[in-house]
């Protein structure tokens, strides 16, 4: 069982929640690569059997570059695993839920992949930043490395 973690980042927050994703998927004993989204250069579904995604939220939806990469995602990850994260505001947060309607890059993701036919393996990760350069909310690392416990037990 091999995974990738692919993040879009740039400030540096939603790498950190990659990069703990990724280390709580590692402390798991499930084996995972992890790139920055411009650094993948092919993405086959011979190399790994699941995909974590996360960006950034732009304009309430993914980053633009995030959207070019889900164009890699090909017909050989049909019926293949996946789970999505993001980093955003919490008023961000607030209007998905007063509106009923998502703003959330995890979200927007999450939809891609399945019209993709890849199934969800867990509800996307929200973390919470604080305006455009951070900081984090205090705690959304633990709870990244919670969520990839909660990963790799569904993998298991
Ligand atoms: C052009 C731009 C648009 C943004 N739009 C939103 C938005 O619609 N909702 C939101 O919650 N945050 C928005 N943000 C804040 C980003 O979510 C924040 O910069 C990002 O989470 C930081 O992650 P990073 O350090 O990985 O780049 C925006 C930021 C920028 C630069």
């Amino acid at each position: 069982m091999k995974g990738i973690v692919v993040y879009d980042s740039s400030y540096g927050n939603t790498r950190a929640i990659g990069e703990a994703i990724a280390e709580g998927l590692k402390a798991s004993g499930v084996e995972v690569d992890l790139f920055y989204v411009k650094d993948v250069k092919k993405l086959s579904a011979k190399d790994y059997d699941f995909l974590v995604l996360g960006s950034p939220t732009k304009f309430g939806t993914m980053s633009f570059t995030f959207k070019r990469f889900l164009g890699k995602v090909k017909d050989d990850w049909v019926n293949k695993t996946f789970a999505a994260f993001d980093t955003e505001n919490p008023e961000n947060i607030e209007r998905s839920q007063a509106e009923n309607k998502e703003w959330s890059a995890a979200e927007k993701i999450a939809e891609k992949l399945k019209e993709k036919k890849m199934n969800q393996m867990l509800p996307v990760l929200k973390a919470v930043v604080f305006g455009q350069k951070g900081p984090l909310k205090e705690g959304e690392i633990q709870r990244a490395k919670a969520y990839a416990k909660e990963l790799a037990a569904k993998l298991k």
